[in-house]
Formats: C-alpha cells, sequence, structure tokens
C-alpha cells in the first residue's frame, strides 16, 4: 500500500482503529458529554456493528469506554444500528435504537444504564420487553430504523419518529406513548415527501427564531420553529428544511423556503452523513455530529486499519432571517490552538498567489476575511445552475480563471502546488443581484490514483455588493478540510490524502483566479494541538 500513516487525523473523533460510521445517541449527562457510534470491532469495512462509546468532558478530549450495545439478543442478534438518546424526568437517560434480528427485521429496541452512579454509564441493559416497536401493518421490514430523540407533547405524551419508505416516497412515521413502553404508530407520518427514497437517520427539533441560544427537545409555542432532517440512502447526502410544527395535528410543514428534496439546503455540502443534533444543557446550545467517511479505496482502508471520523462537533442555530441555519465549530476547538500569526491588509492581485508561513499547516485552523473591493468583473449566472452548485463548481473549479474569483485557499499543498485542495469562494451576477459559489475542488489534491475526490460546492446567502466582504474558516487536519463560508453559513467537508503534502511536507496558500484583485482583509491562522482522542479502554 502507498498509504502513509501521517494522513491519520489528529484532533477529530476516531477510535484507534477499525471503521466508524454514524453517530449516536449524542447526550449531555450529569457534567458528561456521551458520544455513541457505528463501529466494527474486527475490521476497517462495515460489519459486526456495535455501538462504541466514548465519555468527554470539553467535547474535545475523549476517552474510549467498553462498547455499550452489541447483538446479544433475538430482537437485536443482527446488528445494532443507530438510534437515539432521551433524558426522561428526573433525569434518566434512555437509549432507543435499531435492532436487527433474527428475521433480519428492523426492530426499535430500548436500554437503560445499569448503574447511573457510574459517571460513564459504561453497561446498559436490554429489558425482556424489547423489541419496542416492531414493523407490522404494512411498514417494510427493510427500511424501518434509525428512531429519533423523543420529545414530549402538552397532551402528556411522548413522540418520536422512525426513519421509512413507501415505495420511493421518503417517510418519517411518528409513534406516541404515555409511559415510553407502550408505542402507538400515529394514523399520519409527522412528514413525507414523494421521490426522495428511504429517510435514513431523521432529526427533528425546534429552533429559536431570535438568537443563538439551543432549545431542549420538547420545546414548543412561542418563538420557535422546527428544522427536520433526513439522510437519503440513494444520494448519500442530507437536506433538512425549516418549518412549522403543529402538535395538535402532529404534522411538520415545512416553510417552503428550501425545497423538501434533494435539491435542499444541507448541513454540509461535502463529505458528511447520518448527523445528529442533541441539546446540551450544560452550554444551552443544540450540538450536531455528523460521520465522514473515507474518500481512499477499500484497499487502502484495509491497510490503514481504520476508516471514517466524526466532524468537529458544531452548534447550530436559526439563522436572523430565518431561512436557514447557521453552524460553527465548538468553541472549544479553540483551547487546541496554538503557534498563531496573523497578516493583514494584502492585496491578492488577479492571478497570483502567495504562501502564508510560520506555523505548520497540516493540522490548523485558518480564518480569512477577504474584501471584494468590486463587482463588475463578476460573469453571468445562468439560472439553470441554481439547483446544482456541485454541477457549477465541477465546470468551474479552482484553475477555471473567473471574474470575481475563484479566490480562497490552497491548503494541504505540497511546496510547489503540485498537490493542492482549493476551497474557495466565485462571485457571479445575475440580474440585479449576485450569487455566491462556495467551493471546495480536490481534483489535485493527490498523485494517488483510486481516490474518490468530487468537487464539493454550495452556494452562500450573502449580500456581497452590501457587505463587500467574506469569511472563510478552515480546519485542517492531516486528511479533513472542514470548512465553514460567511460565519457558518455554508459549510462544506471534504476526505483528501496527498503524497507529497503529507506532514511537515504541508503548506498553505492564498490564491485568486479572478480577473478583479481582491483584498484579504485579515488571515488569522493557528497549529492545532493534539487532544486526548480515544487512548483509553475499547
Ligand atoms: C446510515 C445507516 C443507518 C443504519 C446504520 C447501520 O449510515 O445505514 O440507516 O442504522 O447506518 O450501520
Amino acid at each position: 500500500s502507498n498509504y502513509d500513516p501521517k494522513l491519520r487525523t489528529g484532533y477529530h473523533f476516531q477510535p484507534p482503529k477499525h471503521w466508524i460510521n454514524d453517530p449516536n445517541g449524542p447526550m449531555y449527562y450529569n457534567g458528561v458529554y456521551h458520544l455513541f457510534y457505528q463501529y466494527n470491532p474486527k475490521g476497517a469495512v462495515w460489519g459486526n456493528i456495535v455501538w462504541a462509546h466514548s465519555v468527554s468532558t470539553d467535547l474535545i478530549n475523549w476517552l474510549a469506554v467498553e462498547p455499550a450495545i452489541h447483538p446479544t439478543e433475538p430482537f437485536d442478534i443482527n446488528g445494532c444500528w443507530s438510534g437515539s438518546a432521551t433524558i426522561l424526568p428526573g433525569n434518566r437517560p434512555v437509549i432507543l435504537y435499531t435492532g436487527v434480528d433474527t428475521l433480519s427485521r428492523q426492530v426499535q429496541n430500548i436500554a437503560f444504564p445499569k448503574n447511573l452512579s457510574d459517571p460513564y454509564l459504561r453497561k446498559w441493559v436490554k429489558p425482556k420487553y424489547n423489541p419496542l416497536i416492531q414493523p407490522v401493518g404494512g411498514i417494510n421490514a427493510s427500511s424501518f430504523r434509525d428512531p429519533t430523540t423523543a420529545w414530549y407533547g402538552r397532551d402528556g405524551r411522548w413522540r418520536l419518529v422512525i426513519g421509512s419508505k413507501r415505495g420511493m416516497r421518503g417517510e418519517a412515521i411518528l409513534y406516541r406513548s404515555r409511559d415510553f413502553k407502550r408505542w402507538v404508530k400515529a394514523k399520519h407520518a409527522l412528514h413525507t415527501a414523494g421521490g426522495t427514497g428511504m429517510w435514513e437517520c431523521p432529526d427533528f427539533y425546534p429552533v429559536s427564531i431570535d438568537g443563538k441560544q439551543g432549545l431542549d427537545t420538547s420545546e414548543y409555542g412561542e418563538g420557535v420553529k422546527h428544522v427536520f432532517k433526513v439522510s437519503l440512502d440513494l444520494t448519500r447526502y442530507e437536506y433538512y428544511t425549516v418549518g412549522t410544527y403543529d402538535q395538535e395535528k402532529d404534522q411538520y410543514v415545512p416553510d417552503g423556503a428550501s425545497p423538501d428534496g434533494n435539491t435542499g439546503l444541507r448541513y454540509d455540502y461535502g463529505n458528511f452523513y447520518a448527523s445528529k443534533t442533541f441539546y446540551d444543557a450544560a452550554g444551552k446550545r443544540r450540538i450536531l455530529w455528523g460521520w465522514a467517511n473515507e474518500s481512499d479505496s477499500v484497499t487502502d482502508d484495509n491497510s490503514k486499519g481504520w476508516a471514517g471520523i466524526q466532524v468537529i462537533p458544531r452548534a447550530v442555530w436559526l439563522d436572523k432571517e430565518g431561512k436557514q441555519l447557521v453552524q460553527w465549530p465548538v468553541e472549544e476547538i479553540e483551547t487546541l490552538r496554538g503557534k498563531q500569526i496573523q497578516i493583514k491588509h494584502k492585496i491578492v492581485k488577479s492571478g497570483k498567489f502567495f504562501e502564508v508561513k510560520g506555523i505548520q499547516t497540516a493540522q490548523a485552523d485558518v480564518e480569512v476575511i477577504f474584501d471584494v473591493k468590486s463587482l463588475e468583473k463578476a460573469e453571468p449566472f445562468d439560472p439553470s445552475w441554481s439547483t446544482n452548485p456541485q454541477g457549477l463548481c465541477g465546470i468551474k473549479g479552482g484553475e477555471v480563471k473567473g471574474g470575481v474569483g475563484p479566490f480562497g485557499l490552497f491548503v494541504l499543498a505540497s511546496s510547489k502546488l503540485e498537490e493542492r485542495t482549493a476551497v474557495f469562494f466565485r462571485v457571479f451576477r445575475s440580474d440585479d443581484k449576485h450569487v455566491v459559489l462556495m467551493c471546495n475542488d480536490p481534483t489535485r489534491s493527490s498523485y494517488k490514483s483510486n481516490l474518490y475526490k468530487p468537487t464539493f460546492a454550495g452556494f452562500v446567502d450573502v449580500d456581497i455588493a452590501k457587505n463587500s466582504k467574506i469569511s472563510l474558516r478552515t480546519l485542517i487536519d492531516h486528511s479533513v478540510v472542514e470548512s465553514f463560508g460567511e460565519n457558518g453559513k455554508t459549510c462544506i467537508t471534504s476526505r483528501v490524502y496527498p503524497s507529497l503534502a503529507v506532514g511537515s511536507n504541508v503548506h498553505l496558500f492564498v490564491f485568486n483566479n479572478g480577473a478583479e484583485d481582491i483584498e484579504m482583509s485579515q488571515l488569522k491562522g493557528w497549529e492545532m494541538k493534539n487532544p486526548r482522542m480515544n487512548d483509553g479502554e475499547i
């Protein structure tokens, strides 16, 4: 294998070895954050799935404890798949998860901590009355999984949804319960949408219409909107909508600001899937976790001995205009910042680039603000591009000269730029307004072959003519490029595997391939330290 061990991440969540996928049951309980995740204890490919378990007091340093749930009973003997945690009244956490039973049916199970006085909640018990919910009454038994965190209604009943499909119609099947034990299927789904295929890992939660503060999952009423997210098995992307939840009717209706389907809003326009949020009562915020798969070959995954990471946890809240969410890495991540550099007011002339020196950038956090002085040369925008930013960036990548942009960063670059991943903006003119595209172009990221390296992109909802400034933050971590455009309005995570730009041979550049000069008003960069990353038992 031509795999270089230096490509392993330094501060992204990862076990020491083997395969991981979905984050499961994240929660905050008695001063400790818990993250469970889908894990293969035997290898670097999907299979033998258990709920691995890690604990942390700061979301940054992690201690691995023993897997919480593994196949032992007829109701989960063929798999312990994704699910969520709910904190019941009296501060009692429970887990709901999908078990694959002896008949290979997907059923929903419950598990309780064995000993609430163990600060790490290491042992979990599955009561004999499992499975809690079965695929009966016409439900497709192989498309019935990933229960959400439950929420409590004003009528004294708990609710949860389970991802499913009917033909090509994605469905969030709703169940209700008074005692959290006997669950009754509601007549109508909470929400469905045609043509999407299976809805994996649904997530449903309230957001405040005003401010960054998070809401506990059962919040409802004045000043509250709801967010509904699904992961689409067919396309391997997620989308979410912002809308209104009517608890009497138990129906969720998207506002329509973004479409309900694969062209809708995404948390992340890159390699990001099966995400889940939880309410952090300590920080009074809602935190999002998502899984980033490898983009490397399975052969290389096997020789590495590991595959998959969780992205940096992000605080998530509703944007001021109420049409989309905003995400930002939890502030705790800043405790890893070490050596810093800063550059101010530098013109990046048309067609030029320069190197940012003074820190190592294989493992770094970089924040930059660009000032677009003139929009005169912006390229015309073809309206047919508006539902396909990724396709647009595929034809107008980092090398394709433009009017205003592409300008941005070359990260994980080799000294002579033979290898580099371009993260950039490009501004178009559309009648009376401007359209800003954010893009992650890994097409020149590596000399290695067999890599999956599509160009990822999303639009950024910013009034560039009025603001003139646009910001970019990129968390660089050896084989991870996790970027936040315009303070977290548009996010893109990408996995890249350079062959030259590795370890101390990694460089960072600022570039401008547009006809118009750009001012870089500020750049701050920090080397990132290594947290404790799952060096306990597992
Ligand atoms: C999503 C998913 C879930 C399932 C789990 C199995 O990545 O397919 O729908 O519960 O992974 O590992």
